[in-house]
């Protein structure tokens, strides 16, 4: 840690001595009243080419780097890295002291700092925070876990996942936040604009249409232009408008052929030229293919090298030379490149405001994380109102090491918690579950001080039934483990659906509680009175949990994505590449297009287990008075949520559109995600809301003259409080209109 900081550090002193005008005279990029296009500008116009060269190009492991020949990285290079690279971080790239750039200290991800060796705070998985359906929870998220990183020493954040959960056994469908545009841009842009207001640059990841993780480093996806633009890019573009990430990381796959961080298509039309992304594209971990084709088609920053068993640094300093020399790449791309790169370094405030390490206040980010826990909490089903757990005198809690703590996501978005691991860790990739030590058995002793608990370990199906039959009350704790690098079925591992069955066959009133990462099949649903989605809830989730059945917090999770009742409702029977060794070629086809989650199911007729938005509560709400006016292809909606029970609690109001008739509109599916508030009511009280539809959630995008056009007719603006629950409709008619895609 000593000699990290020394390079800021001496230039932070150095500014200290010089009056900031005086340095403005020299160094004109250091004078903050002037744009950062201009800063940046400045700055590299004073840059050598070795400089520039410096900046596109990220390290990993010093001690591998060290092995590496001269000729791919330079002696200074390696010594700046082992000298200043954090131990165990995802990256480093070397600054230009001199002229006053930092270094750019890269961590992972987005619910918290991950670094081996380092405990830090961990929030819920992403799909948690987004089932909150309230963007201040991942925004308040993100000021959290991006101060934490400022104060561990980093300035560049690699959050900001937003693949849509087109594949509900994705095994990164936890990091990511759902499987609708609007919502996934409202959340991961709320989780970014958090991050970024502390003065750290955060990606937007992994661009694009990386979505399953068997074989994620050969797959190549096939999808049409048209789906894209409405489904995987028109979240990324609602990601990028909303949080301004100042990077965007391209993915591992192939998209229609092109490896995504060379991917023409993906990285110059859409996310530079249409809508005229200022930043730079950064390259996840081992995902560059190419020298020439990756700088003439996009990508701005080789990072993470040597990785993930890649052997060629394409982005050398000799080989971008060698390049230059034979005129295949241009002087102005490099120019390009580096402005690109030190451009949200001015804009988001790096440069001007130095990262120094210092002390964390873990208690209070362990609030924030609980907070955001209790946001997202999703209460499934509640018969007969068996919770909230009032006046139980004997509780049986059973399963999912719920006497230890609460799972969490494995790959480079595991944080180590503060206090440990409460199981202990595989080390390697991608390793054993971490575990947060907050134990929902704990958290319920606290909230029922004068209830009798047991705690039975769910392995022993037998005992688990007996303990369960003495107790008024079980609560069953069932886990399912999703990760970077592999896909996971549907089904419930570990004989946990047996056990499930065997609890509530001795005791009927049995609670079951999920930490999932995505969606799980529940064999058992309909005889479980009550089911509760804790998600992966964070380091203080065995608390949220305790509070939420004992109804201290009304539970106001709604969920993100849907739930199928089958595996045959997905758009596809098996994960091409699913099970097979690392590195087979294979090929997905996304033929459902842009029919994903609850369009698809709409499309189809099937009735899902659990529909996109359903989250119960233990009060009630009625959305009424909708209304909806048009103007400009703007919608304007209102309406008025009512809490209409006993208790207090947050609702959510959302909006859905659909046209008359969606097939002649050339609609992927019957009806879209477009609106949606959270309003914390007070029983018997109500509030009117309003709410904006952005106009291309009216349209569909046409490749023809690159536009989006909303065809003239009728459409239903649809209110309620989940996708299958709507139960206000206004009709609005639309006159044909069509505008350019480009921003
Ligand atoms: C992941 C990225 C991550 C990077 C650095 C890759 O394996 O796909 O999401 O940011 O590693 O750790």
């Amino acid at each position: 840690m000593k000699a990290r900081h020394v390079t800021s550090l001496l230039t932070a002193s150095l500014l200290a001595c010089v009056s900031t005008t005086a340095l403005a005279q020299v160094q004109p990029w250091m004078d903050t009243s002037k744009p950062a296009d201009q800063r940046a500008a400045a700055v590299v116009g004073a840059m050598t080419l070795d400089e520039k060269l410096s900046l596109v190009m990220g390290y990993t492991d010093p001690k591998e780097l060290a092995k590496q020949p001269d000729t791919d990285v330079s002696p200074a290079i390696k010594a700046d890295v082992a000298a200043h690279a954090i131990d165990g971080a995802a990256g480093y790239i070397s600054g230009i002291p001199r002229l006053g750039i930092p270094s750019q200290w890269q961590t992972d991800a987005s619910i918290g700092v991950r670094v081996e060796g380092m405990e830090r705070t961990a929030l819920p998985s992403s799909l948690a925070t987004a089932a909150s359906f309230d963007p201040q929870v991942p925004y308040q998220g993100g000021v959290m876990i991006a101060s934490e990183a400022r104060l561990s020493g980093f300035n560049t954040f690699l959050a900001g996942g937003a693949n849509l959960a087109r594949e509900p056994r994705n095994g990164r469908n936890f990091e990511y936040v759902g499987e609708d545009p609007w919502l996934a841009g409202q959340m991961a842009g709320s989780l970014i604009a958090g991050i970024q207001s502390t003065h750290m640059v955060s990606t937007m990841k992994h661009y694009a249409v990386n979505d399953q993780e068997s074989q994620r480093t050969t797959v190549d996806a096939s999808i049409s232009p048209e789906a894209m633009r409405q489904s995987d890019l028109l979240a990324f573009e609602f990601v990028y408008e909303k949080g301004h990430p100042g990077s965007a990381m391209c993915a591992y796959n192939l998209i229609n052929g092109r490896w995504a961080c060379e991917n023409e298509y993906l990285q110059q039309k859409v996310l530079k030229h249409d809508w005229g992304f200022k930043g730079y594209i950064m390259s996840d971990w081992g995902a560059v293919h190419s020298t020439v084709d990756a700088v003439n088609y996009g990508l701005d920053q080789m990072t993470g090298w040597p990785c993930c068993g890649d052997k060629v640094p394409y982005y050398s300093a000799t080989r971008l030379k060698a390049a230059l020399a034979d005129g295949e790449i241009t002087q102005k791309r490099i120019d390009d490149m580096a402005t690109r790169i030190v451009w949200p370094l001015f804009e988001y405030g790096v440069i001007d405001d130095p990262v120094k390490v210092g002390a964390i206040n873990f208690k209070a980010n362990a609030d924030v994380s609980q907070n955001a826990a209790e946001q997202s909490l999703t209460l499934l089903k509640n018969d007969n109102n068996l919770l909230p757990l009032k006046g139980v005198k004997t509780l049986a809690v059973i399963g999912g090491h719920a006497d230890k703590g609460v799972l969490s996501g494995g790959g480079s978005s595991g944080v180590h918690p503060v206090g440990g691991s409460a199981l202990p860790v595989e080390k390697g990739w991608p390793g054993s579950a971490i575990w947060m030590p907050s134990s929902p058995l704990n958290g319920l002793k606290a909230e029922l001080p004068k209830a009798k608990i047991s705690f039975t370990a769910g392995d022993d199906i037998a005992a688990a039934a007996a303990a369960a039959a003495k107790a008024e009350v079980a609560v069953v704790f069932v886990t399912d483990w999703k990760g970077e690098g592999f896909d996971t079925t549907l089904d419930l591992k570990e004989n946990q659906d047996a056990l499930v069955a065997a609890v509530v066959k001795a005791n009927p009133k049995t609670i079951v509680v999920l930490e999932t990462g995505g969606a799980v099949l529940m064999p058992w649903l309909n005889d479980v009175p009550a089911v509760v989605e804790a998600w992966y809830p964070g380091i203080r989730g065995g608390a949220a949990i305790a509070r939420v059945l004992t109804g201290k917090v009304n539970p106001s999770g709604h969920t993100p994505i849907s739930f199928p009742a089958s595996t045959g409702q997905l758009a596809h029977a098996t994960i091409p590449g699913f099970g097979m060794p690392g590195d087979s070629a294979v090929h997905v086809t996304y033929d459902e297009g842009a029919a994903i989650g609850y369009k698809w199911y709409d499309v189809k007729g099937f009735k899902p287990m659990f529909a996109f938005g359903h989250g119960l509560s233990y009060t009630t709400f009625a959305v009424t008075d909708a209304k909806a006016e048009a103007a400009d292809n703007r919608i304007t909606v209102t309406g008025t949520l009512t809490n209409t029970g006993a208790v207090e609690g947050k609702g959510v109001a959302m909006v859905f559109v659909s046209p008359a008739d969606w097939q002649a509109a050339s609609w992927e599916a019957p009806k879209r995600f477009a609106a949606f508030q959270k309003i914390e009511l007070a029983p018997g009280k109500g509030q009117t809301f309003t709410a904006q539809i952005d106009p291309r959630l009216l349209a569909t995008w046409e490749a023809a003259d690159n536009s989006w056009h909303i065809k003239a007719g009728t459409y239903h603006i649809r209110l309620g409080q989940a996708a299958d629950d709507l139960t206000q409709n206004v009709d609005i008619t639309l006159p044909d209109s069509r505008w350019s895609a480009v921003h």
